[in-house]
């Protein structure tokens, strides 16, 4: 699996992404579409960015029975992204019913890969609002084994997990790592953060990177500054 940097395009409107996308005239960067623009903008927003040229990784996290999410991912497949996710909460075989329904009838499908515990779920809320008592760092674990039983692609974590995640799930299960910044750079809200350097050396596969990216002064060459560090 190649390493990549991933711009989480966070805007609001299909105007705002694609004039920061236009920007971009020798290189495609890979670009994460979230929730907001997606409900915001519609499926035709996937359509317009893949026909520019980019990659694109649909983080829509779903999760519900596994029939629903089986039909579901068959729609996000047709649509032609290249990565999505779901939770790895919705158990196994809803993982699996995903997988089915992202398969293509020629085989090929596009990377699936699955959250664990959300980074903003404290051990305390785990505990209290899920009842579920073992240490978070033992269910992270637990839930990437899930998602690789049940034949995903890999996790999103933090850069500081993805080799504990390789070590448990093969060097080829894939880590997606956001929280990433410049070591000159603003942490904004992110707490625990890596530079690229540090995360090619952890052994991330591919970065999620946005404000360091989406507001530099110069976006195209904040990007360029990422990839030569990541993918060097
Ligand atoms: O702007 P920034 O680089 O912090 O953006 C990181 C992106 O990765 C955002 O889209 C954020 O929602 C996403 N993300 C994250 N931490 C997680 C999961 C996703 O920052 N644990």
């Amino acid at each position: 699996m190649g390493k990549d940097v991933i711009i989480a395009c966070d805007f609001s409107s299909k105007k705002e992404v694609i004039d920061f996308l236009s920007q971009f005239k020798d290189e495609k960067p890979f670009v994460k579409i979230g929730m907001e623009l997606f409900y915001a903008a519609g499926p035709d927003i996937v359509r317009e960015i893949k026909a520019m040229g980019h990659k694109i990784f649909l983080d829509l996290k779903l999760h519900d029975i596994p029939n629903t999410v089986m039909k579901a991912m068959r729609v996000l497949s047709e649509l032609d992204v290249d990565m999505c996710n779901l939770h790895a909460a919705g158990t196994i075989p809803m993982m699996e019913a995903a997988l089915k329904g992202l398969t293509r009838e020629d085989g090929s499908r596009p990377i699936l890969i699955a959250v664990t515990q959300l980074t903003s779920t404290s051990q305390e809320r785990m505990t209290e609002d899920l009842l579920i008592e073992e240490p978070i760092d033992k269910v992270v674990m637990h839930y990437a084994l899930n998602a690789k039983k049940a034949g995903l692609d890999g996790v999103v974590c933090s850069p500081l997990e993805a080799e504990k995640v390789h070590s448990s799930c093969g060097s080829d299960f894939v880590t997606v790592t956001p929280g990433v910044r410049f070591a000159d750079g603003d942490i904004g809200d992110q707490v625990r953060v890596t530079t690229p350097a540090k995360a090619k050396e952890i052994g991330s596969d591919y970065i999620v990177v946005g404000r360091p990216i989406t507001q530099a002064a110069d976006p195209v060459a904040a990007y360029k500054r990422c990839v030569a560090e990541f993918v060097g």
